[in-house]
């Protein structure tokens, strides 16, 4: 229930950030957006940057790799746990569906 609790209460507080846009199914917008703060330090999340560490994928290259709807789903099950190298990560669904919104269009 706490853990449930939390989870509400940082959608709030993502929804206020945003400006108050009700709950989409997914927002490549706000993906883009979470991507670049979160993911950009090791990932290349999109064309337009120009550094990132060898070892992390391209999102462009994750795109092409899940390149199926499922595939692309299947992305959210690998989000929803933070990944070994970045242990901190702990991302909402709603952040989920977003960034997996975004990589989708970068295909
Ligand atoms: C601290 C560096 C780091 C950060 C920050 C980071 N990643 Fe990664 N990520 C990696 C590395 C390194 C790999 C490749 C090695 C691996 O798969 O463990 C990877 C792999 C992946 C993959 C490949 C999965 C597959 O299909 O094999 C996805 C998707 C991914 N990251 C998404 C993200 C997202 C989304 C974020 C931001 C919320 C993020 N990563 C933040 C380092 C990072």
């Amino acid at each position: 229930m706490r853990v449930l609790a939390g989870r509400i209460a940082m959608v709030a507080a993502l929804l206020v950030l945003v400006g108050g846009s009700s709950l989409a199914a997914s927002r490549p917008e706000q993906g883009k957006a979470i991507a670049q703060r979160w993911c950009a330090a090791c990932h290349q999340v999109s064309a337009e940057q120009t550094t990132a560490s060898a070892d992390a994928p391209s999102f462009m290259t994750i795109a092409q790799m899940r390149a199926t709807p499922s595939a692309l789903v299947a992305l959210e099950g690998f989000l929803a746990d933070p990944h070994p190298v970045m242990p901190e990560m702990s991302l909402t669904r709603q952040e989920i569906r977003d960034l997996v919104a975004y990589i989708g269009s970068l295909k």
